[in-house]
């Protein structure tokens, strides 16, 4: 048995060519980025870090995060520009470090997409229905949230509806969903500047003392709640074989977007804390919440539906890069084939949209979803870590390869990068891991049962 098999360049669609369709340029590609990454961490998670972990020194927080991800996105961008194929972490580590590693990986990638499609789903129907009731709608108990007997909830109904509406989208094309995109990207941004300049004029530096009252550890807690923000930048790398210049517009792609969205970060959680007492922000939505609680009642309302808009775009981000994982690993064999039927007319893989999408809805439709952004957290940083020493590893076993960008000083930055993202996982506690070690043992049942024999590696 031969776990370490690795693909050859050769043999990858980079170099083969690939069969979906190539539109995407870099401020498309930043677009999508911006889409994927704000959503339910800043619109919801961030109350309960500061309340909870951080307080005000929540900015700390923000600030430790952004930086494990400013070094993951570096050497993101270095295999994405080298490797620009469908799949992301997964296919440069089939590459880098052969079969076994990349189906754990891309198994690992499965959950961070999927869970955190379905988490977020479940954020983006409490703020659905908070406008609603503020219309004067309610929705039947049963409807509105996963199954609780004591509550008396059966099926969260809006959450399962957005989740079949953007699956039909994704099925549309790619162009047409980038257009969407770009629209909802811009109502979102527009709010969060909107909350920035409201916000500003309320600020009492009161408010920011004590800084930090849960110490250091408190901030570094709060740094693994809020990781969960960021996610999203890295899933522009699975779009890389619908980009037109893949090599220059990939890291332009990634870096400008996640740089964009660490400055907002910042500036958000300085306002936020500085306009509420922390102890005071742990709800559903701080953001809105925030300004309500200066009675600046309209704008709060503008934020929920700027947050709704916010949380569309995650989605769509979060399934489109599951779909084209699922692509990338079944094309490569181990995955059923059927997974990476293209539709002839809309050149996009419609049946495996349509089967993620069916999955995500029955996991946000009847399954409680409050501890699973740690789990989409801790599966994330794992795909950081493995990417950051992928980095070192290919320049070693591939150094002459054609490289659009580089990362400076390896191995410098790859290892600072990997103790990181090493070091926010163990922050992540002891619940987290244990779902995390399930379900990587599901995932390595199914590449020994299946996949080691069905890989187009086995063929040859
Ligand atoms: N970063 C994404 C969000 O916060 C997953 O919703």
């Amino acid at each position: 048995m031969d776990l370490f098999r690795k693909k050859q360049l050769s043999s990858t669609a980079a170099a083969t060519g690939s069969t979906l369709n190539k539109t995407l340029g870099a401020l498309d590609l930043t677009m999508l980025g911006v889409g994927a990454i704000i959503g339910t961490g800043i619109f919801v998670m961030t109350g309960v870090a500061a309340a909870e972990h951080a307080g005000p020194a929540l900015v700390i927080s923000f600030i430790i995060a952004g930086f494990a991800c400013v070094l993951s996105a570096l050497c993101y961008s270095e295999f994405a520009s080298t490797l620009p194929v469908s799949g992301s972490a997964y296919a440069y580590s089939y590459v880098a470090f052969g079969e076994l590693l990349a189906w754990v990986l891309g198994w690992d990638l499965v959950l961070e997409y999927g869970v955190a499609a379905a988490a977020v789903s479940s954020g983006w129907s409490g703020y659905f229905q908070g406008l609603l009731e503020g219309l004067g709608i309610h929705l039947p108990t049963a409807l509105s949230g996963a199954y609780n007997a004591d509550k008396g909830t059966i099926i969260n109904l809006p959450a399962v509806v957005i989740i079949v509406l953007i699956s039909y989208l994704l099925t549309r094309g790619i162009k047409e969903t980038a257009r969407f995109n770009s629209i909802m990207v811009v109502i979102k941004l527009s709010v969060v500047v909107l909350f920035i300049v409201t916000g500003v004029f309320y600020v009492k530096p009161d408010n920011w003392t004590p800084f930090m009252p849960f110490g250091f550890n408190g901030i570094v807690n709060g740094a693994a709640t809020v990781f969960f923000a960021y996610i999203g930048f890295d899933a522009i790398s699975t779009a890389a074989e619908e980009v037109k210049r893949p090599q220059r517009d990939l890291p332009i792609g990634i870096i400008s977007s996640l740089a964009v969205c660490t400055v907002l970060y910042i500036v958000v959680s300085l306002v936020l804390t500085g306009i509420v007492p922390f102890q005071n922000l742990n709800v559903s939505d701080p953001v809105s919440f925030a300004l309500r609680y200066v009675d600046q009642n309209m704008i709060a309302g503008l934020i929920s539906v700027g947050a709704i808009a916010g949380m569309t775009t995650v989605l769509l981000v979060l399934l489109f890069g599951q779909t084209r994982l699922l692509f990338a690993i079944s094309r490569d064999g181990l995955l059923p084939q059927a997974l990476s039927k293209i539709n002839a007319k809309t050149q996009t893989p419609v049946r495996s949209t349509w089967m993620v999408g069916g999955i995500i809805a029955v996991f946000t439709g009847f399954i409680p979803l409050d501890r699973l952004a740690n789990l989409t957290s801790i599966g994330t940083l794992f795909a950081f870590l493995v990417v950051s020493l992928g980095v070192i590893a290919l320049r070693r076993t591939h150094p002459t390869l054609k490289r659009g960008f580089t990362v400076p000083w390896v191995p410098l930055i790859p290892l600072l990068s990997a103790a990181t993202c090493g070091y926010l996982m163990y922050y992540l506690g002891r619940e987290t891991w244990i779902g995390f070690f399930i379900w990587m043992a599901i995932g390595l049942l199914i590449y020994f049962l299946y996949g080691y024999r069905s890989s187009n590696l086995n063929k040859k």
